[in-house]
């Protein structure tokens, strides 16, 4: 695990961003799983101004999202479909039918599997970026007793819940099921990325950097990832 600390959000951002630039480069066919949240969004910007730049083409890339919420369709402005055409999808050249967000309007089991078929069959994930929430979560992996393997429904945390519906009119409308990959599913991607910043996340940080590795704090089995770099802003890293 290699933890770059940055001066500020900005600074995190175009690290991330331009580690998928050189991604794209490299290999114009990659698959990228890509994340919501705020923390991406700077990324996201990033590669948009580097795609109207000329610099990079989404134009062979295939995404998967980590992870989408049960209950609300992909039109509602809190959904995560909606979330990444907003701040990326629409801003860049991907092939719609390239683009990958877990889809909960039907059989949620059965999409679970198939998501996972359509991962492998696109040869997997190249590049993986991940936000980490307050509780060690990583996609919505919740604390729990085990790793959950591979792409699954899960009920959301209290403090989950708590920690999103900062987006919602209340937080009795904040979905309380979503689909995620599993952490297996993370853990296979070739390399991952994982961006935080702010203060709320320097305890966190510090337990999945330098503390037990342990399902109760999922992001902490990163460590038993060969590719994966933390990048950080110097408030999440206060204590490190
Ligand atoms: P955030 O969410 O980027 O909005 O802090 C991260 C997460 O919950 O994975």
């Amino acid at each position: 695990m290699v933890v770059k600390i940055c001066k500020d959000y900005d600074a995190m951002s175009r690290v991330a961003a331009n580690i998928f630039a050189a991604q794209i480069i490299t290999k114009p066919g990659s698959v990228l799983g890509f994340a919501t949240g705020s923390t991406p969004e700077g990324t996201y910007k990033e590669l948009v101004k580097m795609y109207k730049e000329g610099l990079i083409s989404f134009k062979g890339v295939t995404s998967f999202n980590l992870d989408e919420y049960v209950g609300i369709t992909r039109s509602n402005d809190q959904s995560y479909y909606y979330f990444m055409h907003h701040h990326l999808f629409d801003h860049v050249d991907i092939n719609e039918s390239n683009v990958n967000i877990p889809n909960t309007g039907g059989n949620l089991q059965d999409e679970c599997m198939d998501y996972e078929r359509r991962i492998k069959a696109a040869g997997g994930i190249d590049l993986q970026i991940v936000g980490i929430g307050n509780n060690g979560h990583i996609g919505f992996n919740e604390p729990c007793d085990n790793f959950v393997e591979n792409t699954n429904v899960v009920e959301l945390q209290q403090r989950t819940i708590e920690a999103n519906a900062r987006f919602f009119d209340s937080i009795e409308d904040v979905p309380t099921k979503a689909v995620t990959m599993g952490i297996g599913t993370i853990m296979r991607a070739k390399k991952v990325v994982l961006v935080a910043s702010g203060e709320g996340k320097a305890d966190i940080i510090r337990d999945i950097v330098k503390g037990k590795i342990t399902p109760m704090a999922p992001a902490s089995v990163l460590r038993f990832h060969n590719d994966v770099t933390v990048i950080v802003d110097r408030a999440a890293a206060s204590m490190l």
